[in-house]
């Protein structure tokens, strides 16, 4: 595949939590993967601040679309997992995080379950508690809960800004879904297809607010924020090449 170059430049401040939408193959899982130290760029730099991002560190922790955990460990030990390096907990505040953001993500009761037996949005979710209770500086969500029902999904939604508000993290967080981008981001990047380049960056805070509650959705401005974005992605130039 030749090597497409669109070059941007992208500046998060600590404690932003920041929205990727895009069509879809434009490189978001890419770039993603390039900000966890998981892939190298072919060329630019990703500085985390200010020095370069080697291989995948604690500090960022990732949740991917195509979710993984290890099938030998029960949920509860996937968890655990997410925490082995921690030196600061003890393993009693560890157990006791498990249990915590397993009850959060709805899986308070499937703790001695192991991944083959649940489903896999559970799975999922499982992914979801692991990189929380691992208690990251930097999340990194790649349509994470794209496999959810409405309903969990809406609850994690607000789970999620919840913890980011208060432990002042920084996220990026890929999603199809405008709404979801809307609701949950202080800040919306748009790209453009493939090669992708920024089509907008939007200050959604600065228009809603940080506080973030369900009816924030009926609001006259979350409505109107949507729609712009949504005429941005139907309109956006054709694919080149
Ligand atoms: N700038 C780029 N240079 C080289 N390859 C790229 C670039 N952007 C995307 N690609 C390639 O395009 C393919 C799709 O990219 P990627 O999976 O990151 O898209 P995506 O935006 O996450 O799509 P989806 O929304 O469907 O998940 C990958 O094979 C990736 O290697
Ligand atoms: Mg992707």
């Amino acid at each position: 595949m030749p090597v497409v170059e669109a070059p941007f430049n992208l500046t998060i401040p600590r404690g932003q939590f920041v929205a990727f939408l895009g069509p879809s193959g434009c490189g978001k899982t890419t770039l993603m993967r390039m900000v966890g130290g998981l892939d190298t760029p072919s060329g630019g730099l990703i500085l985390l601040e200010g020095a370069s991002v080697g291989g995948p560190d604690r500090r960022r922790g990732m949740v991917f679309q195509s979710y993984s955990s290890f099938p030998w460990l029960t949920v509860e030990q996937n968890v655990l997992f997410g925490m082995k390096y921690r030196k600061d907990m003890l393993p009693a505040e560890k157990r006791e995080r498990a249990v915590h953001y397993l009850k959060l993500v709805g899986l308070g009761a499937f703790g001695k379950s192991y991944p083959a037996r649940i489903s896999g949005g559970m799975r999922q979710r499982v992914a979801i508690a692991r990189t929380l209770a691992a208690g990251s500086e930097v999340l990194l969500m790649d349509e994470p809960f794209g496999a959810l029902d409405a309903q969990l999904r809406e609850e994690l939604q607000v789970e999620l800004r919840r913890i980011q508000m208060e432990d002042a993290k920084t996220v990026i967080f890929v999603t199809h879904d405008v709404e979801e981008a809307v609701f949950l981001a202080d800040r919306v990047i748009v790209f453009s297809p493939r090669p992708a380049s920024i089509r907008a960056d939007i200050d959604i805070t600065a228009r809603l607010g940080a506080a973030r509650d369900l009816e924030l959705r009926d609001s006259a401005e979350f409505f109107r924020i949507r729609t712009e974005i949504l005429h941005m992605l139907r309109h956006a130039p054709a694919m080149g090449g």
